[in-house]
């Protein structure tokens, strides 16, 4: 487990930006924290950082929006308004599962038990002071090695 604290959007940028220089794709990256906490900011980010330069909106009613970027298919999913988890199958990502991409998926806990497993498990959340705190798991081996390489984080484990 690592954790940054991120006292403007520039710094979340910049760190999705390193992260984005590591190949994250193919991964599942699942992003925690209450609302507000940044986690489409950062998602946005690492999309823009991986080259696509559309616009990159929230898929909060969408539920999922897909990005073709030159590094390759990135599929973003905003769970929170899904009922149950089974309205999964009508989002049509399964496709998606069998070629690489990135996935990255807001409120993965609506629908855990049929998602693909995480690599990385982000968790967002604020401080008084204003300041956004992401605290990292990686896990696996992989994406240990990337977490490692990502400098600046305290190590907490
Ligand atoms: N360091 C930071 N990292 C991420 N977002 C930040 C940061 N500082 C300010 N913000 C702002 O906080 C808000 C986060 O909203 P959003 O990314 O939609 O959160 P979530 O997807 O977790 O609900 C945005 O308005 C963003 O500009
Ligand atoms: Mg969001």
């Amino acid at each position: 487990m690592k954790r940054w604290i991120f006292g403007s959007l520039v710094e979340t940028e910049a760190w999705a930006a390193h992260l984005a220089a590591l190949g994250p794709i193919p991964g599942v990256i699942y992003l925690r924290g209450d609302l507000g906490a940044g986690k489409t900011s950062l998602a946005r980010a690492l999309i823009h950082s991986l080259g696509y330069v559309g616009r990159v909106r929230s898929p909060t009613y969408t539920l999922v929006e897909a990005y073709p970027t030159p590094a390759g298919m990135v599929l973003h999913l905003d769970l929170y308004r899904l009922q149950a988890a089974e309205e999964l199958e009508f989002l049509g990502v399964r496709d998606y599962l069998e070629r690489p991409a990135l996935w990255l998926i807001e409120w993965p806990q609506r629908a855990e038990a049929l998602l693909p497993k995480p690599d990385l498990e982000l968790h967002m959340s604020i401080l008084a002071s204003g300041e956004h705190v992401l605290q990292v798991l990686a896990r696996t081996p992989p994406w240990q090695e990337r977490l490692h390489q990502l400098d600046r984080g305290r190590d907490l484990s």
